[in-house]
């Protein structure tokens, strides 16, 4: 039989790699939690009209991007881009809208863009995504990006920056618009790409988004947003860039900031790495406000950010799974059902670890216990079954001694320090 290979862009995780992912959900749900903020889990599965609306016709990632079928019905569905218009439409079908309640909700989860795979670059990729919803205050921006810092500085990474700006209201936006649309026709339509012609008129913002280098650089001179916007919006963003140096977050202004997605306002910020090479925006988000009303929902503001997975475990491949503490080594036929409970009745006092399932030599049960890197190696023969003992072997000094089968907890107990601790740094 010929083998089925996996879709391009699509990876299957195995330990290491897994293991930085789960420490990064796990992380996440800590340090989020500090702040209030709750769990969803939402579709990956979306009317397609939830994208359209949501993240703008004329974004890349709709026009371009987007996994999109019919059902068998001939419904347009679309696998989701990014999570931010899910959990606002969840937040809108659930009692918080409901109550004009404000939510702190955060998820996990693997989305899909149809890009050219690269490094950090997936059609699979995974995202944790936290937001705010029902609250303008420029403090609740400041908490977002804080949050995001703390973060990513408990996962351990350093050496990351932080870039600004500001977008602007549904009041000002107009306005800077109509400049932008004046300076792109004074250009050479033609030395434009297509794409930008079009979005010259209809959506002159995405001009500035575009990664066509002929248009990045015909781009250079045009108006920029953040001297462009109301007074409003500056009060706003002072105060949250007040609030970031309060807190002793360096951060860079980048007015050339304006995220690849239509539903931003006012703050946007990405997270930058310098060591994963070419994709190297590790988070990104921003303020939201006009989306919940846009999508037929209360008129409420929001705001969040989303962490590329993929990127940050670039970051994180030092990290590995805590080893096992114990492998048991059965030595005869009669003592793997006694070794069984046994492995049982520890896991359920909360060690780990594993036992072979076929009687094999000392030798070979040691050298696996070796590799699997556990403290402890636990050996049951035929004569420790009817004494009611067992050997213990200390794999690092190599020193073994007997111990009554009733005393194994507390033998391995000695012998393992940290246990609450599931990941470890290599070296
Ligand atoms: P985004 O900038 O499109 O924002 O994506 C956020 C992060 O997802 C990026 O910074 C990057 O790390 C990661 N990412 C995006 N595309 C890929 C890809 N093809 N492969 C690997 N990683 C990728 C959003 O998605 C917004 N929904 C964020 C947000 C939440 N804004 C407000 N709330």
């Amino acid at each position: 039989m010929s083998k089925i290979n996996r879709i391009k862009g699509f990876a299957d995780l195995f330990p290491p790699e897994s293991t930085a992912y789960v420490f990064m959900e796990e992380t996440a749900r800590e340090v989020f939690s500090r702040y209030g903020y709750q769990e969803v889990r939402i579709p990956v599965l979306e009317h397609t009209e939830l994208f359209a609306r949501s993240i703008g016709q004329e974004t890349d990632v709709v026009q371009k991007e987007m996994y999109t079928f019919p059902d068998r019905k001939g419904r347009s569905l679309t696998l989701r881009p990014e999570a931010t218009a899910g959990v606002v439409r969840s937040y809108i079908d659930s009692s918080f809208s409901g109550a004009g309640m404000m939510a702190k909700l955060f998820t996990f989860g693997p989305m899909f863009r149809y890009e050219r795979p690269q490094k950090g670059r997936m059609r699979q990729f995974h995202q944790i995504n936290a937001e705010i919803i029902g609250e303008d205050s420029p403090w609740s921006d400041a908490e977002v990006i804080i949050m995001l810092w703390s973060y990513l500085k408990k996962l351990g990474l350093q050496s990351l920056d932080i870039e600004i700006n500001s977008l602007g209201c549904a009041g000002c936006r107009p306005g800077f618009h109509n400049s932008l649309k004046a300076y792109l026709k004074m250009l050479d339509q033609k030395a434009l790409c297509s794409d930008c012609r079009k979005r010259s008129e209809s959506n002159p913002l995405r001009v500035l988004d575009c990664k066509v280098p002929g248009c990045r650089d015909m781009m250079e001179d045009a108006p920029r947003i953040n001297s462009n916007i109301c007074a409003g919006c500056e009060s706003h963003f002072e105060t949250v860039i007040s609030m970031l140096e309060s807190f002793g977050l360096k951060y860079y202004l980048n007015p050339n900031l304006v995220r690849g997605l239509d539903y931003y306002q006012r703050t946007t910020f990405e997270v930058i790495s310098h060591d994963i090479g070419a994709q190297s925006s590790v988070a990104g988000g921003g303020r939201y406000d006009g989306l919940v009303g846009s999508l037929g929902g209360p008129d409420v503001p929001g705001i969040g950010f989303a962490c590329g997975m993929e990127r940050l475990a670039l970051l994180l491949q030092d990290l590995n799974d805590r080893p096992k503490d114990f492998y048991l080594a059965v030595l005869h036929e009669q003592a793997l059902s006694k070794g069984l409970l046994l492995a049982q009745r520890l896991r359920d006092k909360g060690f780990s670890g594993d036992m072979g399932f076929q009687v094999r030599s000392v030798k070979a049960q040691l050298r696996q216990a070796n590799k699997m890197g556990v403290k402890t190696c636990l050996l049951l023969g035929i004569d420790e079954l009817e004494k009611r003992e067992i050997q213990v072997k200390d794999m690092e000094t190599g020193v073994q001694k007997t111990v009554g089968q009733d005393d194994v907890e507390q033998a391995l107990g000695l012998n393992i320090k940290g246990k609450n601790n599931n990941f470890v740094r290599k070296g």
